[in-house]
């Protein structure tokens, strides 16, 4: 028997089964579509994808909760990702939407920690509120995010009912060159809807692939999900009017600066036939752009351009791009040999640039600008834009009591002195939101917090531990 192949292979095949899985947005749910553009946006971009009125482009999404690991929670109180794939007759265009219109920091350095932060206890591999909030409190631009994360919108009942966001300012350009700078977003044709925690858990008990089942039944049921894409326009000669940043992506437009306009619609109307194959294998890069549209100027969009690749070297080898359902439909290269999948490896057509014998020619748009904006950034905080999302965006009183009740629901496990600093700073925003939250964050009886301070984090302790000589 141990002689025998078959077995051999089948026994030897489950062992490397297993490729990493993706740093962050790791539980993925997917399905094909298209894209359909509906109104005329020739006067902003010459992007092939979003000219010609009833013009149909193929598109593959993946959506995923932010933060747990393969197979982790879909209803948890977290950030929900749809990354989109045009494949277009330029390239693949590639979207990566959060369902929140604001990103959690500017300051590219920032990612791995705050991704550390965010994670399970090195020590206890339990989920640990104090450092989160730790990390929150030494970082506030985080605080418009995490107000919008603790509000209403975050648990979307289901990812057909959640509007998606790349929430970069993008630069675009017509076919004069014209300059312009946009903010998409999708907005699901399924109406908003949002879940309370309890309606969450109560689900969640009963389903925990409640938003991966409700999104295949309603493809399979041909009750195909929707967006609406819409960008928010500023022409490059008003940015200088601008009395804010619009590339901070902690950030909204202020209403009044700027137009919205329609583009098209998105549809998904496939189920995958195999979610390795097609989900899992999937990989999307922000710096996937297309003639026309020349891609957000700002700092953190230039830490993602390299951020993605390098996380889809390691994921799924040098050749991603050459796995069909990253395959560009427009794909001509000097990318030559690596593990599999090499696919043709370009046969015999020249293998160096430049040469003589017809091999592909870099493509250069002559519309595109010639001038790049340059964005100075300071990363200066301040609380304008979370004090107008507590009070303008927030329309009711209950609203806002439900806000302070989800995050006093963190902060009964957050030890000092970072619980009192987290009030201290919602105090600065509004003061009853503070009391509200300092009456509600208290450990249920008896007064004991669900783990000792001892098994909590103890960074200097432990560095003590390892460098000691
Ligand atoms: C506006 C800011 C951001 C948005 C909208 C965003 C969105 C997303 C989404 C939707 C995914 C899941 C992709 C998928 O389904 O395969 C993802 C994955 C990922 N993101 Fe981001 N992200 C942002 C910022 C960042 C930053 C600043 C970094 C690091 C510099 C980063 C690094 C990653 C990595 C490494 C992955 C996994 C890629 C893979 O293995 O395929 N992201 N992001």
């Amino acid at each position: 028997m141990f002689a025998n192949s078959f077995f051999t292979e089948q026994i030897l095949h489950v062992d490397k089964a297993r490729t990493p899985p993706r740093p962050v947005h790791a539980r993925g749910s997917g399905a094909h579509g298209y894209f359909v553009v509906t109104h005329d946006v020739s006067k902003y971009t010459s992007a092939a994808v979003f000219n010609g009125i009833g013009k149909k482009t193929p598109v593959f999404g993946r959506f995923s909760p932010a933060t747990p690991n393969l197979g982790g929670p879909e209803l948890n109180r977290d950030i929900k990702g749809l990354a989109v794939k045009y494949y277009t007759e330029e390239g693949n265009l590639d979207h990566l939407c959060l369902h929140l219109p604001v990103y959690m920091y500017r300051n590219p350095t920032d990612f791995d920690f705050l991704v550390r932060a965010q994670r399970r206890n090195p020590k206890t591999n339990i989920m640990d509120q104090t450092v989160a909030w730790d990390y929150r409190t030494n970082r506030p631009d985080i605080f418009h995010l995490l107000f919008w994360l603790y509000s209403d919108y975050t648990i979307p009942n289901g990812y057909r009912k959640m509007d998606i966001f790349p929430i970069h300012a993008y630069e675009i350009y017509n076919k004069k060159g014209e300059r312009f700078y946009v903010r998409f977003n999708y907005r699901t044709e399924q109406g908003l809807a949002n879940l309370t925690n309890v309606q969450a858990q109560a689900i969640a008990s009963q389903d925990q692939d409640y938003f991966t089942r409700d999104l295949y039944n309603a493809i399979e049921n041909k009750n195909y999900p929707s967006w609406t894409l819409e960008m928010d326009v500023i022409p490059f000669r008003d940015l200088k009017k601008l009395n804010y940043n619009p590339f901070d992506v902690t950030k909204l437009w202020e209403k009044g600066t700027y137009k919205t306009v329609t583009i098209g619609r998105l549809v998904l109307d496939r189920n995958v036939d195999n979610w390795f194959r097609e989900v899992e294998q999937s990989a999307f890069n922000p710096s996937n752009l297309v003639p026309g549209i020349s891609g957000p100027m700002d700092f953190l969009f230039q830490s993602r351009v390299v951020s993605y690749r390098d996380a889809q070297d390691y994921r799924l080898g040098v050749n991603h791009n050459k796995i069909d359902i990253n395959l560009p439909k427009y794909a001509k290269t000097y990318l030559r040999d690596g593990n599999p999948p090499t696919r043709y490896n370009m046969k015999d057509a020249p293998n160096y640039l430049p040469n003589s014998f017809n091999g592909p020619v870099p493509y250069i748009d002559e519309n595109a600008p010639s001038r790049r904006l340059l964005v100075l950034e300071s990363y200066a905080v301040d609380f304008g834009n979370v004090a107008e999302f507590y009070n303008n965006v927030l329309k009711t009183e209950e609203e806002r009591i439900r806000l302070a009740r989800n995050i006093a629901a963190d902060l009964v496990l957050v030890q000092e002195p970072v619980k009192t600093r987290v009030i201290k700073m919602l105090s600065l925003i509004n003061e009853t939101l503070a009391e509200r939250v300092a009456a509600a964050a208290v450990p249920p009886t008896p007064k004991k917090p669900l783990m000792a301070t001892k098994e909590t984090y103890a960074p200097l302790a432990r560095c003590i531990e390892v460098f000691r000589p």
